[in-house]
């Protein structure tokens, strides 16, 4: 069986992400979408908010499962007997620091392997923080998130209109 992990933030999800986990289930049997506490970021929706977006916009699918972790990525994908963290890679602007991740993974553990795949590029300039910022604004970002999430913002902001 093999098994990966896709792991980020996910606030919220977008369609780029949707695309990495249909390509990564294209190679693995089982796929954990799996939240991370970033410490560094003060996220808009809730750990819950954001798995039921993830369940919702995998269609349930059964080999499929969104999760969340604290703790080191490594030890949550040995947990998992993952053989692979997925990192989607869109541009060379994201190269530096997966570059760096990866191989502090592997010095870490070096029986997980960091796989990356390449979105469509028509998901090159896409990611959650430019999503959330043109939702508080108004705009429409339909085309580039799940309609779960789609609906969520424009709750979220909709008192700032
Ligand atoms: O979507 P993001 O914010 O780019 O994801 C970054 C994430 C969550 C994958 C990274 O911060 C992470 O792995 N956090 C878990 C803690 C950890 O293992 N840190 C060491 C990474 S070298």
């Amino acid at each position: 069986m093999k098994i990966a992990i896709y792991p980020g933030s996910f606030d919220p999800i977008t369609n780029g992400h949707l695309d990495i986990i249909e390509r990564a289930m294209t190679i693995f049997d089982k796929v954990f979408v799996a939240i991370a506490q970033n410490i560094a970021k003060d996220p808009l929706f809730t750990v819950e908010e954001r798995l039921h977006h993830i369940k919702e916009s995998t269609n349930n699918n059964k080999n499929v499962e969104a999760e969340y972790f604290s703790g080191l990525l490594v030890e949550y994908a040995a947990s998992k007997k993952a053989q692979a963290i997925i990192r989607g890679l869109r541009a060379v602007s994201d190269f530096e620091n997966e570059f760096q991740m990866a191989l502090m993974n592997r010095s870490l553990r070096e029986d997980v392997e960091t796989v990356f795949l390449m979105p469509n590029e028509k998901y090159t300039y896409l990611n959650s923080s430019i999503v959330k910022e043109i939702a508080r604004y108004g705009g429409d970002v339909s085309n580039f998130v799940p309609a779960v999430v789609n609906k969520h913002l424009r709750q979220k902001f909709e008192k700032l209109q």
